[in-house]
Formats: C-alpha cells, sequence, structure tokens
C-alpha cells in the first residue's frame, strides 16, 4: 500500500469512527474493511467445484463495530435510509429481513448455527462498492462483519471459513445460493494479486502475481448499470442445471469431467444442458491457462482468454446482455487486448484489459457506443488488485 492509500484508509476510517460516535455514543473497539472483487476468468464455476481467479478492488465497505453484551444487533449504513435496525440476535431468522440488513445480521446468524458464541454489537457501514454493479458489494459487507466479529468475539477463524461463514449467510438467510467465490475474494485477496481459488478446496488458494501497472497495463471496470439480481432464480436455474448434468455424467462435479472427455459427454446430455457444460469445461481450463499466463509474467496474455471467456459466457451459458456485449465489443474495436462481463451476469459490469495509455480512448468508445445505442451511460472506473479484508483502527499491533 503506498502512503496515499494509508491516508485514504485512515481518513475514511475516522469518518466512521466519527459518525458511530454520532450514532450511537462512545468509540467502536475498531473499524474494518472488505472489499468488492472482479474476477478476471472462471465464470460460473465455483459452485460446480470448479477454478476461478478473482482479484480484490480498491473499493471497499468500511465498517465500525462495538460488540454488546445484551445480545441486541444494531445496524446503520451511511448508504442507507438514516435509520437504525435493532435486532435480537436471538431472534434472528432466515428470510425474515428484506434490503441489506439480511447480508450482516445473515453472518451474524451464520457463525451462531455454526456453533460460535457470538452476541450483538452496534455496527456501522459505509461503502465505496457500487451496488447491482455485480463487484460483489453485500460479500464485502458480509465479510466486513465475518472479519470483525472474528475478532470483537475472539473467535480466531482462518480465512476460508470467514468466506464460508459469509457464503453461508448468503446462502441460508438472505436466499441466495452462490458459490464461495465473491466472498473468498473479498477475504483473502492480497495487493497486486489475483487469487487462484479451487473452490472444491478453498484452503488451497493461492496469491498470483498481477503486477498490472508494471507489465504496462490497466484494467477497467465498466458498469452497464443495467442491474442484476441473483436471487431472480435465473442463477438458481443455472446452477440446478450444472448439478443435473453431472448427476447423468456419473459424477460429484463438473469440475470433475476432463477436457479429453467432454466431446463424448456433449454428445451423451440432454441438448439443454449440453452448452452448459461446454462453458464450464472450458471456462475451468481457461482459468489454468490464465493462471500460467500470469506466472510466466505476461499479464497482457490473459486478453485472448478473457475475450474467449466472453464468448463462452454469451453464447453457451447465455448470461450476457445487449449492454454488456456492446462494453465488449466497443473495448475490443478500440483497441483493449481483451474484454468480458465479470460476476453472474444478466448486467453488472464488464473488465477491460488495454494496454497503458489507451484507457482514455476504450473508456471514451464505450461511451460514445453506449450512448449512440440510446443506452444509459456507463460509468468506467479504472482498478488495481488490492488487499482483502483487514482491520485498518486501531492499527493492526497497535493495542
Ligand atoms: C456470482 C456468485 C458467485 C459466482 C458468480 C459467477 O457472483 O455470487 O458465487 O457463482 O456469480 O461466477
Amino acid at each position: 500500500m503506498n502512503g496515499t492509500e494509508q491516508r485514504d484508509d485512515d481518513s475514511r476510517a475516522e469518518r466512521v469512527s466519527d459518525t458511530f460516535r454520532k450514532l450511537y455514543g462512545g468509540s467502536p473497539d475498531g473499524v474494518w474493511a472488505a472489499p468488492g472483487r472482479v474476477n478476471l476468468i472462471g465464470e460460473h464455476t465455483d459452485y460446480n467445484d470448479g477454478f476461478a481467479l478473482p482479484m480484490a478492488l480498491p473499493q471497499t465497505t468500511l465498517l465500525a463495530a462495538r460488540a454488546r453484551t445484551d445480545g441486541r444487533l444494531r445496524l446503520h449504513s451511511a448508504q442507507g435510509d438514516g435509520r437504525i435496525t435493532d435486532l435480537a440476535v436471538a431472534e434472528l431468522a432466515p428470510g425474515a429481513l428484506q434490503g441489506w440488513t439480511g447480508y450482516p445480521a445473515g453472518v451474524v446468524w451464520a457463525l451462531g448455527e455454526a456453533g460460535h458464541p457470538v452476541g450483538g454489537a452496534d455496527l456501522h457501514f459505509d461503502s465505496t462498492v457500487p451496488t447491482g454493479a455485480g463487484l460483489s458489494s453485500s460479500a464485502a459487507l458480509e465479510c466486513a462483519v465475518a472479519v470483525a466479529y472474528d475478532e470483537l468475539y475472539g473467535l480466531g477463524l482462518a480465512g476460508p471459513e470467514l468466506a464460508r461463514t459469509a457464503q453461508c449467510a448468503e446462502n441460508g438467510f438472505a436466499g441466495v445460493p452462490c458459490g464461495i467465490m465473491d466472498q473468498m475474494a473479498s477475504v483473502c485477496c492480497t495487493a497486486e494479486a489475483a487469487l487462484h481459488l479451487d473452490a472444491r478446496t478453498p484452503e488451497d488458494h493461492a496469491q498470483v502475481p498481477f503486477d498490472l501497472r508494471g507489465q504496462g497495463l490497466r484494467l477497467l471496470v465498466i458498469d452497464t448499470r443495467v442491474t442484476h439480481d441473483l436471487g431472480d432464480g435465473a442463477y438458481a436455474a443455472l446452477r440446478a442445471g450444472c448439478e443435473r448434468a453431472a448427476a447423468l455424467l456419473g459424477l460429484p462435479a463438473l469440475r470433475d469431467l476432463p477436457t479429453g472427455e467432454l466431446a463424448r459427454a456433449l454428445e451423451a446430455l440432454p441438448v439443454e444442458l449440453a452448452p452448459l457444460v461446454r462453458h464450464v469445461v472450458t471456462e475451468n481450463a481457461r482459468v489454468t491457462d490464465a493462471v500460467s499466463r500470469l506466472r510466466e509474467g505476461n499479464a497482457a496474455a490473459l486478453g485472448p482468454i478473457l475475450t474467449e471467456g466472453h464468448a463462452s459466457l454469451r453464447d453457451d451459458y447465455r448470461v450476457s446482455c445487449a449492454e454488456t456485449d456492446l462494453a465488449v465489443s466497443a473495448a475490443l474495436s478500440a483497441g483493449a487486448l481483451g474484454a468480458r462481463m465479470t460476476g453472474g451476469g444478466f448486467g453488472g459490469s464488464v473488465i477491460a484489459l488495454v494496454a497503458d495509455g489507451r484507457e482514455g480512448v476504450v473508456a471514451e468508445s464505450v461511451t460514445v457506443a453506449f450512448g449512440s445505442a440510446g443506452h444509459r451511460l456507463p460509468r468506467i472506473l479504472e482498478v488495481t488488485p488490492a488487499a482483502g479484508a483487514r482491520r485498518l483502527a486501531p492499527a493492526p499491533g497497535t493495542r
């Protein structure tokens, strides 16, 4: 982390602490941060026990938190409606909460379900992770609570356990049947690296150096502003399709289908399942390929892998939409080395890998293309691989 980033973190931590004091009286026990993510490659593979390569974003959810001894859980967000939600931890139940409060409350519920002795807390959130953009703002909320509770209640859980708890909150409490990628990225990523995730054994993840700037590259995130909602059934249907295909093939998960057996498997499968399987198997191979290129120090070689990944999501998995397809094609026409939708799909964001100096032209071309097509104009950010969830204050080692 450079000096400017450190100062930004410090001043944001002070700001959330000040607001905490105004809201709840007295100081927080600490301030924690958890980032959003983009996935470089490996989409819709996590719930097939496969591979992914996400990186954390500089955009984070900050949480000022203080443990309570009376079993009450109080929640407030700078991005909310101004009200404090006041709940009893003992009465938390799946499905009872609508909106953003379900994610943090779900983590407290999931910790309790897993047998951890957790009680209440006063929590104040302030996030710079765009919501509804496919950048895992909900995972950032969950993971901020997971790391804060881990310290407040002395649980001593490892990163992948915290990620599992956050996933469990989303699956079991908020009712979204997601895999573990977003939560693993938010907890376990490190700065200047992408996270090589094996969703079957998240404990075995590896950090893969991703020195964008050092290799003369930039990464743009193009938020198409088409809001996606993974709770609407399409994601669950895709997941169920993959599970049915694995069962028909007699495999524990699609991850267990070797590339060499793909052609035979495709012939044996019902016509509606074959493209899903083709996507998952080829996508897992793209992750392996991308990791090799990064380990060779050739990040520019990710470009064509990203673009192939997009074609597979568009044509086989069918989770892209007109806006994401246009962002990809406009970025490529303007000279991007590669581009793809990232995250669950049905809108959300596109990433574009560009050579240093081309980022302005690519951003401008995508914006013009959206204007000409009559779409809402996209929001475009440049991002670098950032650190995963952590305590900001008191600074680690100072108490
Ligand atoms: C969403 C889910 C993840 C993953 C992606 C698709 O982001 O939360 O678990 O399945 O979609 O790769």
